[in-house]
């Protein structure tokens, strides 16, 4: 080690006795900053609707009180038993949580489950290689001795919702303190759990919707046995990719197909070669006739997070602040991916997936934020809270207990504005866009585990696939100018008192630059040096790990990260807090004052049905959107070799035949995707989208970009769910996969 960097590093050490003594780091600084060039660069409801668009996400076991007449009247021709009952089987018995985010269905009697490509892409990854590629060619298992097992997948029925909200908030009292009230819950929750009779295999889990005014407790049955049967071509599962993603028109064949096995007694099992598929008690039938414009339409599925009765503020500051941070963050990371991707095919490949993943929410954040403006969802806001204070000023009783509400937002909001902002740049800086700094949060916790040689083991195992998988991808120069680029953005965004102390002395007394300070962060380490690390790794990791803390890059991430953790995130965490509180009470109030109104609970994880028509939009602009997209469409984009829009030569040639067997519509046209007005959000990918008669119709994958500020404001004049057209599932099955022993187990329906 040179001599500047151990002095450097005896120095630090004092310094870490106590990041609070900031002062001392200006001496580190100094000496840094004389020497740095001899080491650094080694390196809705509530609106009034209009009949054909309903929003909402509805609760399953409460449609036939709240929906089940406005459904029939829109085109529902079943029951809402037939949706969900807890006595038969119905519908619901045929929809799991697939894996960790998204949905499925189950297409027959043996289990086959449909979910969309980007939710099967990491296990149909992980059976690809370089000579076996089934991410580029497709699979399609021809028996079912060739479905692929996948570790780690699960896919989870819902057997029946119970109300316990009586259970849950007895004995919780209002004038109590949040944390009595908090503990008191959770002392219910277990005993509600408790009090739930579950067979073998069950499971149970209780959930607060409305805020915490109701309590559900869900319970589940979980298999853990789901095998890879069918995807077609990443370029027809993803075709459009980035370009057309949140995007309408839109032409992608975004589905793959699975299978649940189960143990000889249909029981849940761990893989097993002995396994069987699952007899499924209920599966979805097919319409093959599908659908068409202007017919009722239902989403059975997850919806993960939506937000639908903020008040005014809440939307304003996330136009105003934490969108336009964590944008212009990415803005910066994906163009310095882009500049490389352009370089060469392997680096593309390289950054595919990672610009993927960054780049599918940074779309959706300038959908969601222009949406917001469009659509003037903060008048709109205020226009509420101003008939709602109306009416809360006029009824004493209402005014005793709600009038605190709006100023106690106002001032909540206010306080924690600073917080939330820091709290979203630290994740995007430190956590979602610098690969580096991601690990370290990885492997900081080897670091405390120092001492502890157990748990150290026993970390360091569970690690390892990580660690592999790192050193795989990790390209540092790269990641470094990535950093180099978003940090300046972070450091104009960030308030200066959040900053932790030695990036604030730096930056504001000391005046390095951006580019300086992000040096420091990559300042020569052993994360640089994938052979140094992994010779230490696999031969002597307490080293590695002395190694590592000894280095100013690993120093300056853990002093800037504790600062975080000890000083932001708790700050964040009250504030939240004691605005759920307030959005608890908020939520009482908008169901007291507005009785005349139908309200949902916002998405948190759990099975939801939407429903909508298939139908139309025009945006802002004034252009009128088609309903369906057709397989000319996908043609007409076809750009040979290129990334995003080529095609298999097979479809190609199925086209030019015009063979698309019994999947076109009256015209001769095969349907590729169409739109419609179901309320959905992130988790109701892999959603079946059903016909009135609860017939598979579609598979939801997307939203329209113009819509996607529906997680906060939904307009039914552009929120539009995008669908890909089940007769373009069965054409790609049986056609182009060739796969006829998959239609033949489903049960199609000709003349529904
Ligand atoms: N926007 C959709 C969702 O949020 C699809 C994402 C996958 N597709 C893609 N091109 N990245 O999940
Ligand atoms: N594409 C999303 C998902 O994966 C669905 C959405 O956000 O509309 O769940």
């Amino acid at each position: 080690m040179s001599i500047c960097s151990t002095a450097l590093c005896r120095i630090f050490d004092v310094i870490l006795i106590g990041y609070k003594m900031a002062h001392l780091l200006i001496v580190l600084l100094r000496i840094l900053q004389r020497g740095r060039y001899c080491a650094l660069l080694g390196l809705a409801s509530i609106l009034h609707l209009p009949a054909h668009a309903i929003e909402g996400m509805w609760l399953p076991h409460l449609l036939k009180a709240l929906n089940e007449a406005e459904m029939q009247q829109m085109g529902l021709k079943i029951p809402a038993e037939a949706i969900y009952s807890v006595n038969s089987g119905s519908l619901k018995d045929a929809i799991v949580r697939f894996g960790g985010g998204c949905t499925g269905s189950i297409i027959s009697p043996y289990g086959l489950l449909l979910t969309n490509h980007h939710c099967g892409y990491s296990f149909i990854q992980s059976h690809s290689t370089v000579e076996n590629n089934r991410l580029k060619d497709g699979f399609w298992a021809q028996s079912m001795s060739e479905e692929l097992p996948n570790p780690g997948l699960t896919a989870t029925f819902i057997r029946r919702i119970v109300d316990v909200t009586d259970i849950v908030l007895s004995g919780v009292l209002p004038d109590m303190d949040e944390r009595t009230k908090n503990a008191q819950i959770q002392k219910n929750i277990q005993l509600a759990r408790d009090n739930i009779p579950l067979e073998p295999h069950e499971d149970v889990q209780v959930k607060a919707f409305f805020h915490g005014l109701q309590y559900l407790a869900i319970v589940t049955m979980t298999f853990r046995d789901v095998r890879l049967v069918a995807a077609p071509p990443e370029s027809i599962g993803k075709f459009g990719g980035d370009t057309d993603n949140w995007v309408w028109p839109r032409h992608t064949g975004d589905f793959s197909l699975f299978r649940i096995y189960a143990d000889s007694n249909n029981q849940p099992s761990d893989y097993s070669p002995d396994n069987r598929p699952y007899r499924a008690p209920v599966h979805l039938k097919i319409n093959t006739k599908g659908i068409r414009e202007g017919d009722f339409t239902m989403v059975f599925g997850f919806p993960g997070r939506t937000h639908s009765y903020l008040p005014s503020i809440a939307i304003q500051q996330i136009i105003e602040t934490i969108d336009p941070a964590r944008i212009e963050v990415r803005d910066s990371s994906l163009a310095v991916m882009q500049k490389y991707m352009r370089k060469s095919e392997a680096m593309r490949l390289k950054y595919a997936s990672r610009h993927a993943r960054i780049a599918n929410y940074w779309k959706k954040w300038i959908g969601e934020r222009e949406g917001l403006i469009r659509t003037k969802a903060v008048a709109k806001k205020q226009a509420l809270e101003h008939s709602w204070t109306k009416k809360v000023q006029s009824n004493p009783a209402l005014r005793q207990k709600y009038s605190y509400i709006l100023p106690r937002f106002q001032a909540l909001y206010d306080s924690i504005e600073a917080y939330h902002l820091a709290r979203e740049l630290y994740y995007e800086v430190f956590g979602w866009n610098s690969e580096l700094m991601r690990f370290l949060h990885s492997l900081r916790r080897l670091v405390q585990l120092r001492d502890d040689s157990a748990a150290f083991r026993q970390y360091q195992k569970r690690l390892d696939t990580r660690v592999r998988a790192f050193w795989k991808n990790y390209d540092p120069y790269i990641d470094m100018e990535i950093f180099e680029a978003i940090f300046p953005v972070y450091l104009k965004h960030m308030p200066p008192e959040l900053l932790s102390p030695p990036v604030r002395i730096v930056y504001y007394e000391e005046k390095w630059t951006p580019k300086e300070i992000s040096e420091m962060f990559y300042y020569r380490t052993i994360l640089t040096d994938s052979m140094a690390f992994m010779q230490l790794w696999d031969t002597d990791v307490y080293a590695l790990v002395d190694t590592l803390q000894k280095e100013l890059a690993y120093q300056l991430f853990e002093v800037n990260r504790d600062f975080f953790f000890d000083e932001v995130e708790p700050q964040y965490r009250e504030l939240k807090a004691k605005i759920d509180e307030v959005q608890k009470d908020y939520m009482r109030s908008l169901m007291e004052v507005f009785p005349e109104k139908r309200f949902y609970p916002d998405a948190n994880g759990t099975l939801r049905l939407s429903y909508g028509k298939v139908e139309s939009y025009r945006s802002l602009d004034s252009v009128e959107y088609p309903v369906f997209t057709y397989i000319d469409g996908v043609i007409s984009k076809y750009i040979p070799g290129d990334y995003e829009f080529d095609l298999p030569h097979r479809l190609i040639e199925l086209y030019e035949q015009r063979d698309f067997g019994p999947y076109t519509d009256e015209q001769g046209r095969l349907p590729v995707c169409f739109i419609g007005s179901n309320h959905t959000t992130g988790g109701n990918s892999g959603s079946p989208a059903l016909d009135g008669h609860g017939y598979l119709v579609g598979l939801n994958f997307d939203r329209v970009w113009e819509g996607t500020m529906s997680d906060y404001n939904y307009d039914i004049r552009l929120c539009r769910n995008i669908m890909v057209d089940i007769r373009y599932i069965l054409f790609l099955i049986d056609k182009f996969g060739q796969c006829p022993r998959l239609i033949r187990e489903m049960t199609l329906i000709d003349n529904p």
